[in-house]
């Protein structure tokens, strides 16, 4: 099949390779040029596991395009997804300029049937404006020509972008037509194998389902982020409170670990534009609502434990931050609680030295210019560099790497042996046995009991 992909970023460049990996012919298309040009040279944006080396052998092989061409990549082209950005308005909600510009480029360029696919994260009504949208660009052009809309929304996980879209859980796709879903279930059956993943439903309950389960997600982490500062001030563990519940069927072990809040482009802004979907229908999410603000406050607290044992004064004190991406397998910076807690640390006087095995690019284009330039935060060529001469170690990222690092290492070349296991990754009982202060998330037990 031939299929136009249009906006290039995390989304549909996965999209694109993983369509071209089986047998589609597609054109990603995009507007950011230098995007588009590097591509061609096989230069990827983004770094996500197995995503190069798809996208460099189908562009060999000529079944993967680059363009910032839609009018061209429109020709005999009857399959166009739109993957462009969907990022938060000032008042929350999502920002459809660049999905309705993209269904008017498609409403001028469209030349016989074509289905067209909002695989972006979309509020419910989305599909009938990009359907009006386009309807006037063809009046204009006093043509009649069939098209569908359909909502195919994305449930990639990113750092397992790739492994996600070829073998996902389960393919939504919201259609009202039949010929728009006999072509998506041509596209999707080498994804649907081993058995039929396919949930046909209608369009505006497709475009519920994505923030339905982002918003389930995010509540899973803010409901354990709550429990664990309760746990925190109660002198319990919330790591053994984890695991008995996580053994409950009824509750699972995803999305119950306690952390220093959720980033990245997803959860922020899905959950954002859910509370002003539901508000702007006459209803108070008040759950919601909670979420954000425990998540919010939850990116703060890591710092806070900072200030309670320093002071609020944290001139002449050097942190060591590992990870700065907002989650692993991903260079992505968007929403990190890296940058909350630098910040936090910055404003108290304090100076950083920060190691991302990925994201150390990324973080100097998304830290404020200043932080660099006036030396509040410096960037180590390893993990280890990063520990010298600090008072403390901030562990903010759970890449693999800071798992089961030297210990003893890391002691020879801190000024203080404090850790601040913002991910609980630690044993805390074992690196106090060699000689560290320890803090966890929900596990003040462990220090208290010391004191
Ligand atoms: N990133 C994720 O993990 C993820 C997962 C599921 C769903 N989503 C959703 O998918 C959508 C895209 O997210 P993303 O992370 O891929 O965004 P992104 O910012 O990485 O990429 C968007 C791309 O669209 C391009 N673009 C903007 N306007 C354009 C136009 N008129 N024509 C062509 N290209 C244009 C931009 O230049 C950019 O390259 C969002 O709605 C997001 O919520 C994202």
């Amino acid at each position: 099949m031939k299929l136009t992909i249009i906006g290039t970023g995390y989304v549909g460049l996965v999209t694109g390779a993983c369509f071209s990996e089986m047998g589609s012919h597609v054109t990603c298309v995009d507007i950011d040029e230098e995007k588009i040009n590097n591509l061609k040279n096989g230069i990827l944006p983004i770094y996500e596991p197995g995503l190069e080396q798809i996208v460099i052998q189908n562009f060999k092989e000529g079944t993967l395009e680059f363009s910032t061409n839609l009018a061209k990549a429109a020709k005999d082209c009857s399959l166009f997804f739109i993957a462009v950005g969907t990022p938060p308005g000032d008042d929350g909600s999502a920002d459809l300029q660049y999905v309705l510009q993209v269904a008017q480029q498609i409403g001028q360029n469209i030349t016989d049937y074509a289905v067209i696919v909002d695989k972006s994260t979309v509020p419910v009504g989305t599909a009938d404006r990009v359907r009006a949208v386009i309807e006037q660009e063809l009046e204009k052009r006093h043509v009649d020509i069939e098209f569908d809309v359909v909502s195919n929304p994305e449930f990639l996980k990113e750092g397992s972008a790739v492994d996600d879209f070829l073998k996902p859980d389960r393919i939504i796709v919201g259609a009202d037509s039949k010929k728009a879903i006999n072509m998506m279930r041509r596209l999707y059956a080498p994804f649907s194998r081993n058995r039929d993943k396919m949930l046909f439903m209608n369009v505006r309950d497709a475009e519920m389902t994505k923030y339905a389960a982002n918003s389930m997600l995010a509540t899973k982490i803010s409901f354990m982020n709550e429990i664990s500062n309760i746990c925190d001030r109660l002198g319990v563990d919330v790591e053994n409170v984890r695991k008995g519940i996580g053994s409950d069927s009824r509750i699972g072990y995803s999305f119950i670990y306690p952390g220093c809040g959720y980033g990245g482009s997803c959860f922020p802004k899905d959950v954002k534009a859910l509370i002003k979907t539901a508000k702007d229908a006459g209803f108070e999410p008040t759950l919601l609502d909670s979420v954000e603000a425990r998540n919010n406050k939850q990116k703060r607290v890591l710092g806070n434990k900072v200030i309670d044992r320093f002071g609020k004064d944290l001139t002449g004190k050097l942190f060591c931050v590992w990870g700065l991406s907002f989650k692993p397998g991903t260079d992505d910076m968007r929403e990190a609680s890296s940058l909350v807690l630098m910040e936090a640390l910055i404003q108290a006087g304090g100076k950083i030295q920060a190691y991302d095995p990925i994201a150390m690019n990324q973080a100097k284009k998304e830290m404020p210019k200043d932080w660099i330039a006036k030396g509040h935060v410096t960037l180590a060529q390893d993990q280890y560099q990063a520990l010298e001469n600090t008072d403390a170690l901030l562990l903010v990222t759970e890449w693999k790497t800071f798992r089961q690092p030297d210990f003893t290492q890391m002691i020879q070349k801190m000024k203080q042996p404090v850790i601040f296991d913002g991910r609980n990754q630690y044993d805390p009982s074992e690196v106090k046995e060699i000689g560290f202060e320890y803090h966890g998330i929900g596990r003040e037990a462990f220090h208290i009991a010391d004191i």
